[in-house]
């Protein structure tokens, strides 16, 4: 009897470590979010080798979302953290809170095979200030998912789209 919870407490913590999977259609990304520690860990893989961006809750197309934009450069990833400014127009976190130095973001790796790339990045539960969304499981929200053919952050995607998501727990 030991045994089996033994085996079936691991089992949950596998389910919940691999997490939840969404395939957006419009924009052929795959999204994976997994509950960890320090908040939720996000695999995110599109069809590009251009800029790659996820974004929670706008108010208005792009207006209020959060959004965390993946690019890469000379076969290094980054991550950023932005804001929707306007409903057509955004701007890394970093220059609307000068106090603000990514840290809520970490990068835990970048893989391409020059045609997909696939993300993997934590972001931190615990975020304060005026540019971040509480995520909380089980409550339903609003997910921007985008990508584009360059890895100029300042050039607008080439396909997005959004998609309802309940995060897990
Ligand atoms: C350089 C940065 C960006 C620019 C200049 C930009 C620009 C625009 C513009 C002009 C539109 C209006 C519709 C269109 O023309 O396609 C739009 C819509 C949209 N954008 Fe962005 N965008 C940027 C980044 C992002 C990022 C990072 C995301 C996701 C995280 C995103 C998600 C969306 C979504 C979901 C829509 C609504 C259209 C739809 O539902 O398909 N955008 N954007």
């Amino acid at each position: 009897m030991k045994k089996i919870l033994v085996a079936l407490s691991f089992l949950v913590f596998q389910i919940s470590l691999l997490g939840m999977s969404i395939n957006n259609k419009k924009t052929d990304m795959e999204v994976t979010v997994a509950k960890v520690k320090e908040g939720y860990q996000f695999t995110v893989k599109a069809p590009t080798t251009g800029w790659v961006g996820i974004g929670f809750e706008a108010s208005m197309i792009m207006k209020d979302a959060e959004m965390i934009i993946m690019t890469n450069k000379d076969g290094k990833g980054f991550v950023e953290h932005y804001y929707g400014t306007g409903a057509t127009k955004v701007s890394p976190i970093s220059t609307l809170d000068k106090n603000y130095k990514n840290d809520n973001l970490k990068l835990i790796s970048y893989n391409s095979d020059g045609k997909n790339s696939t993300y993997v990045f934590l972001r931190t539960e615990s975020v304060k200030g005026n540019y971040f969304k509480k995520l909380e499981g089980s409550k339903e929200i609003k997910v921007l998912y985008a990508w584009s053919e360059t890895t100029d952050m300042n050039k607008k995607h080439k396909k997005s789209g959004t998609e309802k998501i309940k995060l897990p727990n």
